[in-house]
């Protein structure tokens, strides 16, 4: 089993994007365990404050050592990933020498109500993420558009091609981790 840490791009407590984290929860894929990080203390970034990482960022840069993986699920925020985001991957560079990112395997997904489905996002993520050294999973893309009626009551997938879409994605992820541990 592989504990995933899910980093989600959103603070609001009806994210589509977290939504779909449970989702997937859901999908119970036997070599997955996600772990969406409580990231709302994270301060902005202050290069003051490198020497002395605030506790929330130590607690953050820990959660993604240990993980084995990371899934990133943004949502799109003027054709960009959200500052929150940017914010967060920013902590996890520094201090120079202790980067949290290099050669994590990692994947990306993102939900957004417009027809990109959080595409232009997802690009700028990866181009990030390429450079700082993560190992970013390529293929399968999932630029998902969100639609009430996707969901059950309890929050599984009601559509049988969405969701066999979505199982074939984690196993692909799965195995992405598998093959860069
Ligand atoms: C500041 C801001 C900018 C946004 N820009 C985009 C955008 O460029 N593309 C898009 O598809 N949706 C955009 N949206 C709509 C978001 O996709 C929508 O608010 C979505 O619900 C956010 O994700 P969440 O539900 O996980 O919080 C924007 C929303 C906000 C608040």
């Amino acid at each position: 089993m592989f504990n995933i840490a899910v980093v989600v791009g959103s603070l609001r407590k009806e994210s589509f994007n977290k939504k779909l984290v449970h989702a997937l929860d859901k999908l119970n894929h036997p070599n997955l365990k996600f772990t969406i990080l409580d990231i709302n203390e994270v301060p902005l970034y202050n290069q003051d404050n490198e020497g002395n990482m605030p506790a929330a960022v130590v607690k953050f840069k820990k959660e993604i050592q240990d993980a084995a993986g990371v899934l990133f699920v943004t949502p799109e925020y003027n054709r960009s990933i959200p500052g929150m985001l940017k914010n967060l991957i920013d902590w996890g560079t520094r201090p120079y020498g202790k980067n949290v990112w290099a050669n994590k395997p990692t994947g990306i997904i993102g939900v957004s109500p417009g027809v990109v489905g959080t595409a232009v996002a997802q690009g700028h993520l990866r181009s990030i993420l390429v450079a700082i050294g993560a190992i970013v999973m390529g293929q399968p893309e999932v630029y998902f558009v969100h639609k009430d009626e996707l969901y059950d009551a309890n929050n599984n997938i009601t559509n049988e091609d969405t969701k066999k879409f979505l199982q074939g994605y984690l196993d692909k992820f799965s195995g992405w981790i598998e093959s860069h541990s």
